[in-house]
């Protein structure tokens, strides 16, 4: 068995890197980082109405890309792709991610996010039992998670790696069980793995039904910006690109069965979020007919369960691996809302897959 804690010195950066949920939002920046570093990479995605192929345009035909069309609850078809791609490094973030669509439907998020990761430790297990010891000693098995698993914060603190467990919403008691099955794996069978706990990640290919994609499209159009509740929650935003370089950080580098926070020291309330996004939106794109942004925000029902506060303390990433995000909020923000300006071609399909409606209102 792997001891905790034990430091593994890397020979040489993992070179075949098979990257389940590539095709989503933060995997997609991870795969287009990995490639442009000259790695090869393997894309595992089943294609869900979040994965989108146009996320890895920039990518998907080069040499050192390659892409399947499978579900990670599907068994055979994890095993026959590490069989084929041979990687050292899984790095697993398929995942059900949107919190209001687990509570109008948990099932999905069960299913992909508990049953399917247990069916990728098990073949990742058959997979690293079964190498030559050089290649056994270098395979790493990294599963991305999220701060949610640790509940709700009050007005004070942040989440440690030793917060307890507290997950409030059907999408974060999945993500809690993931982990645990991951932590169950490397101290019960051995699995090399590592594990991180990141906060809201904003930028680039974003779906838009979180938050932020949402209100810039909205305000794109002048209809109107729904926040829930009072808009006081507050969220921990990250530019999804320091997230990538974070996770590929903690996968090459991270001490094994240990997980790090990640987190971009970025509090916000929503409302001061959809505010900073309308003023933007006003100085770039004005427009007359639908005036200042901001009266178009309207204050809705509440998200059932809503966690009131989420912020995390990433020092442990930073004293281990001497990770620090380079995009502040002020300059992020703004590179996203002129990101989806320029790329329409990129969201405007997205409609016919949801167009915006309100969802996750428990009857
Ligand atoms: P996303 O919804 O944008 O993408 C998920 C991807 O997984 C999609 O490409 C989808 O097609 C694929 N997928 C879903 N079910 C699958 C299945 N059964 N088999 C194979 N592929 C499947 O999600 P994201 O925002 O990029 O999040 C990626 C990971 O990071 C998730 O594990 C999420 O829990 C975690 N995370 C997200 C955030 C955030 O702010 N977005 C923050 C912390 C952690
Ligand atoms: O903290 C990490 C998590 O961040 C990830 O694990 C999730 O995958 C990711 O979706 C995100 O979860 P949130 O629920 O925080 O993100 P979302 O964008 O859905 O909501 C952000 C905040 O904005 C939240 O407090 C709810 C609120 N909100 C959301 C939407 C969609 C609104 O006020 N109005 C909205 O229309």
């Amino acid at each position: 068995m792997s001891e905790i804690g034990h430091t593994r010195e890397v020979d040489a950066p993992a070179q075949r890197i098979l990257v389940t949920g590539g095709a989503g939002f933060i995997g997609s920046a991870v795969v287009r980082r990995l490639v442009r570093q000259g790695r090869q990479v393997l894309t595992y995605d089943k294609l869900t109405y979040a994965g989108n192929l146009a996320s890895l345009a920039e990518v998907h035909n080069l040499p050192g890309h390659r892409f399947v069309q499978a579900d990670i609850c599907d068994g055979q078809a994890f095993r026959a792709a590490l069989d084929a791609f041979r990687p050292d490094l899984v790095m697993h973030l398929a995942a059900e991610s949107h919190v209001d669509r687990s509570i109008d439907g948990p099932g999905e998020f069960i299913r992909t996010n508990v049953l399917g990761t247990y069916t990728l430790l098990e073949e990742a297990l058959r997979y690293w039992r079964a190498l030559d010891a050089p290649e056994r000693g270098r395979f790493r098995f990294h599963h991305i998670s999220t701060d949610e698993v640790y509940g709700t914060l009050g007005d004070e603190g942040l989440f440690r790696e030793d917060t307890p467990y507290q997950p409030n919403s059907p999408y974060s008691a999945s993500k809690a069980s993931s982990d645990h099955l991951v932590r169950a794996w490397f101290h019960t069978y051995g699995l090399p793995v590592v594990m991180s706990n990141c906060s809201n990640n904003y930028g680039p290919y974003h779906f838009p039904e979180k938050l932020i994609p949402l209100t810039i499209l909205n305000a794109l159009e002048g209809k109107p910006l729904p926040v829930y509740g009072r808009g006081e929650n507050v969220r921990d935003w990250l530019y999804v690109d320091d997230h990538a370089a974070a996770l590929e950080l903690i996968a090459t580098r991270g001490r094994l069965g240990e997980s790090y926070n990640v987190g971009g020291n970025n509090e916000r309330r929503n409302i001061d979020v959809v505010r900073t996004i309308c003023a933007i939106m006003d100085r770039v794109v004005p427009d007359a007919k639908i005036g200042p942004r901001e009266k178009l925000i309207t204050f809705v029902t509440d998200r059932p369960g809503h966690d009131a506060r989420y912020a995390i303390d990433a020092t442990k990433l930073k004293d281990e691996l001497g990770w620090v995000p380079t995009h502040d909020f002020e300059s992020g923000i703004e590179a996203t809302v002129r990101w989806y300006l320029d790329n329409a071609a990129w969201w405007e399909p997205l409609k016919a897959r949801y167009d915006r409606q309100r969802i996750g209102l428990a009857p």
